[in-house]
């Protein structure tokens, strides 16, 4: 949690961007595993986090913009959460701690918001993505979940996204923590990497390193030897010489902040001179967007940078072929790049998604595309100075995507289908870095780099 002064003046400026009604800002509640008592970790909801720090269930608030009040709604402890959780402060010392000067029970919410609903008064919400929080504000609005969505206020996402998406020096600090445990994540992984060793074991003690270490991972852990399959979570496979195993994994510090790293390992300590030639295009796409990524370019003009490259490389090996541009133009490289360059990254791993990923990673200037591969590029407008962002290129051979494009001969004038049957089979490889967007260009977050190139990544292993 960051100092009293921090939520005080995030609220004013959120208020400042506001012009009338309620601003409801529902928390997270403990959300049951198999049965009430037995609960998932619990994770607070960021944009809860973001402007009111409090990190424990249960809590709500509610930002009148006409009357410039804030109150923070809550249950005071009983005795017999006191005996089982131990002490707790009162509400009082909680909004206290956060600079808000009203406290209220919690059954008073519904009370505060009909109020507001039946005179009319705006009641301004966020796109709810927890069925706690649906039927919730079902009961305070009356709106169904179906239609909560589409109900949420445009105006208090846009101006959540405004203040959440440029970050603030403190909360770089955390990104920077988050990004060392994921550093040291990864680099745990490369030394547990050989023939014979179970991917679940790297899978389980990476997950240990982020709980160890910060607070939990900041999305389940994608470890697998297919790596072809985007966000595969199966780890029941064993090393296998002459294999590649792709880990996405990063760490959420205890304040939240997230950090998300992939790196390609060879999963039998040595990459093969096949490997090499592919993986050599990825990092290429990869350094090409870190040098390239500064205050007022297009996100989207980045990734179509990094497709360019894979194009040219893919052409060199011969998979490729044809008018590079046109290439690029058409979508070719998606069948073996089939997503998108990054993302916003932040409190969340994919930050504010769920306020809806068209207002966080596009705007009026930058519209998503609808063709197959950039469509999937979560964030493509102009960058900004404090924009914390994932460069992730990859290449994978997807042998359905395969099967389907060649069946069509799709987009056959710039595909070498023949030459790219003989990679069925191979995998795929990603790799993943954090940057902070500077005046004048971006840097690495996290201190150091966490190894990438064939030569430190092989020398890591084989240490
Ligand atoms: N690291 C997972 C993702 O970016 O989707
Ligand atoms: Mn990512």
């Amino acid at each position: 949690m960051f100092i009293r002064e921090i939520y005080i003046q995030r609220r004013l400026r959120l208020r400042e961007q506001m012009k009338e009604g309620l601003v409801l800002l529902l928390g997270n509640h403990e959300a049951p595993m198999n049965y009430t008592a037995n609960a998932y970790r619990f994770r607070q909801d960021s944009s809860f986090l973001y402007f009111f720090g409090l990190d424990e269930p249960g809590l709500a608030a509610v930002i009148d913009l006409d009357a410039g009040a804030e109150t923070l709604f809550g249950e005071e402890v009983t005795m017999d959460d006191i005996v089982w959780m131990g002490p707790q402060p009162t509400m009082r010392e909680k909004a206290d701690s956060v600079g808000v000067a009203a406290v209220s029970p919690f059954g008073k919410l519904s009370e505060t918001v009909q109020q507001a609903v039946k005179k009319g008064r705006p009641v301004h919400f966020l796109p709810p993505y927890r069925s706690f929080n649906k039927i919730l504000l079902q009961d305070l609005t009356g709106i169904a979940p179906a239609a909560q969505a589409a109900g949420a206020s445009v105006a208090l996402i846009k101006a959540v996204v405004a203040l959440r998406v440029r970050k603030e020096a403190c909360e770089i600090a955390e990104m920077e923590k988050a990004c060392k445990v994921g550093y040291d994540m990864h680099v745990a992984a490369m030394t547990m990497c050989r023939r014979g060793v179970k991917e679940h074991t790297i899978a389980g003690f990476i997950e240990g390193k982020a709980i160890a270490d910060g607070y939990m991972p900041s999305f389940p852990v994608i470890l697998s030897q297919n790596g072809e399959t985007l966000h595969n979570h199966d780890h029941s496979q064993i090393l296998t010489d002459g294999r590649l195993l792709v880990i996405d994994a990063g760490a959420e510090t205890i304040s939240h902040y997230a950090s998300d790293f992939t790196r390609t390992l060879p999963a039998g300590g040595r990459f093969t001179p096949k490997q090499k030639e592919i993986y050599n295009i990825v990092l290429d796409a990869n350094n090409y967007a870190i040098n390239t990524a500064k205050p007022g370019i297009t996100y989207a003009g980045v990734h179509l940078g990094a497709a360019k490259i894979i194009t040219q490389g893919l052409q060199a090996l011969g998979l490729m072929t044809g008018d590079i541009d046109e290439s690029v133009a058409a979508g070719a490289h998606a069948l073996f790049f089939p997503h998108g360059l990054g993302h916003q990254i932040g409190l969340d791993v994919h930050d504010m998604e769920d306020l809806g990923e068209n207002y966080v990673g596009y705007d009026d200037d930058t519209q998503r595309s609808e063709q197959f591969g950039l469509g999937a590029l979560r964030m493509g407008r102009v960058l900004h100075e404090g924009f914390c962002i994932t460069v992730e290129p990859g290449i994978y051979f997807i042998p359905a995507l395969i099967e389907q494009w060649k069946q069509e001969n799709k987009l056959g004038q710039f595909i070498n289908y023949q030459k790219v049957v003989e990679y069925i089979g191979f995998g795929g490889i990603r790799l993943e870095d954090d940057i902070l967007v500077t005046p004048t260009g971006c840097r690495l977050l996290g201190e150091k780099r966490i190894p990438i190139t064939i030569e430190e990544v092989e020398t890591v292993i084989n240490s």
